[in-house]
């Protein structure tokens, strides 16, 4: 089949370059002149594992490829993929201008039957304007042409986006009439694997389904944060009860890891345009939402108020090593990361920095730019040398195992402030460093 991505950030990218791989003919198109140049060039713009190789395959075998050319693009696919950005609006809601001109600009150069499937989260309601946006071009120019509209949300989670674009839990199709049902059915049967995967619904509850889901794996998460709060307070070890209630299949295990909050460019972002999204559209206030949020942010200062428990209001002076910018493993993502409240709290307070991430560097230098008080290292043991403590953020493999007498004999004061529950808290304590963990027993 002929597929048009519009935008090619990481959900454009990472979707076109899997549908490329089954067979597909695919025009990724963006308006950055310079993106499409380094992606014609063999270049990734972001960082996600096994990506770079597929692009190089598909590339090669000429089933993937590039473009600026906004007409081309769109004369090229039966179905058009919309995967621009939806960045928040000041209030918090979804900033939909990408997605409109991008469904303009298919109205204005369509001369066939297209498909137009919305990609990039958007808020219930959102297909209606993409659709009335494309009529009224079409008017303009005076023509009839018909299309089809579906919603078809993502699930990608970064660092495992091709796995879960290859091989997916679900695919959510939002769709009103059956040519386009029928194509999309062509399209996904590749990805069905051993039993049938799609879920065909109307297209609000698909765009709905994708906020659902994503808030309810926040809720998860914001829950867990305060209760391993508690549990730090009552003595209790949140490590012992998340197995426990775990073990209930209607639970889980998963998403259940308290942590230091969430970040990244999904949560965030859906949970506050869900919140609005409810308030504006049907004048409801999601309560269960809003604490959840307000829960994350309270989360994203523990670190910076046990350091300053420990050391004092006023760090200058002081040198931190941290371990992890990346709001998670395997990216070099740092949107609304926990390291960046860490950061802004402990240059506030006067103290130093001393940063390791396997691949988030460059990224925090673009974010911090020469920023004095805050330096990098390649890794991870000599951002110790010189540091007063360790600041432990994102959970990289290669900070699971270190060398916990190495640590002791390099920091200063030995002790860690771990916002991933990484370590056993006997093996750091026997190694005689102060251990501070989330919702575990705390160092006296
Ligand atoms: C998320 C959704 O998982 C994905 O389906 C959606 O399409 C996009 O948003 P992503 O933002 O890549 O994906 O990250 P995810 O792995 O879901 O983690 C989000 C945040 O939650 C991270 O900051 C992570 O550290 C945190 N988290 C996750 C926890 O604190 N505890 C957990 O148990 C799980």
């Amino acid at each position: 089949m002929k597929v048009t991505v519009v935008g090619t950030g990481y959900v454009g990218l990472v979707s076109g370059t899997c549908l490329a791989e089954v067979g597909n003919d695919v025009l990724c198109l963006d308006v950055d002149a310079a993106k499409i140049r380094t992606l014609e060039q063999g270049g990734v713009p972001i960082f996600e594992p096994g990506l770079e190789e597929m692009i190089r395959r598909n590339v090669a075998a000429g089933r993937l490829r590039f473009t600026t050319d906004v007409e081309q693009a769109v004369r090229f696919g039966t179905v058009q993929f919309l995967a621009v950005g939806t960045p928040p609006d000041e209030d918090g809601s979804a900033d939909l201008q990408y997605v409109v001109a991008a469904a303009r600009a298919i109205g204005r150069h369509m001369d066939d039957y297209k498909v137009v499937i919305d990609k990039s989260t958007v808020p219930v309601g959102t297909a209606d304007k993409v659709r009335a946006a494309i009529c009224e071009e079409l008017a303009t120019r005076g023509v009839d042409l018909p299309f089809g509209m579906v919603s078809n949300p993502e699930f990608l989670k970064e660092g495992a986006a091709i796995d879960d674009f290859m091989r997916p839990d679900r695919i959510v199709i939002g769709v009103e009439d059956e040519r386009a049902l029928a194509l999309m059915r062509t399209l996904y049967a590749p990805f069905q694997r051993n039993h049938d995967r799609l879920q065909v619904m109307d297209i609000k509850s698909a765009e709905l389904t994708k906020y659902a889901a994503n808030a309810m794996l926040a809720t998860r998460i914001s829950f867990m944060n305060e209760l391993a709060n508690l549990a730090e307070v009552l003595g209790a070890d949140i490590e012992m009860v998340r197995k426990g209630i775990g073990a209930d299949p209607r639970i889980g295990y998963h998403f259940l890891y308290p942590g230091c909050g969430y970040g990244g460019s999904c949560f965030p972002k859906d949970v506050q345009a869900l919140l609005k999204t409810a308030k504006d559209a049907a004048g409801i206030d999601l309560r269960v939402l809003s604490a959840v949020e307000e829960a994350n942010e309270n989360q994203k200062s523990v670190l910076p108020r046990k350091i300053k428990a420990r050391f004092g209001d006023d760090l200058s002076g002081r040198t931190f090593a941290l371990w992890g910018l990346a709001f998670k493993p395997d990216t070099d993502d740092m949107r609304e990361a926990p390291s960046r409240t860490l950061i802004a709290a402990l240059l506030d307070a006067g103290a130093r920095i001393v940063a390791h991430d396997p691949v988030a560097i460059d990224e925090a230098r673009r974010l911090y730019g020469d920023e004095p008080r805050l330096r990098f290292t390649d890794t991870p043991m000599t951002a110790l040398e010189q540091a007063d403590a360790l600041v432990i953020v994102t959970e990289w493999k290669a900070y699971r195992s270190p060398d916990f007498a190495a640590i002791r004999n390099s920091l200063r004061t030995p002790v860690i402030f771990d916002g991933r529950n990484l370590f056993s808290p006997e093996a750091v304590r026997e190694a005689g460093i102060d251990y501070y963990p989330i919702g575990r027993p705390q160092a006296a």
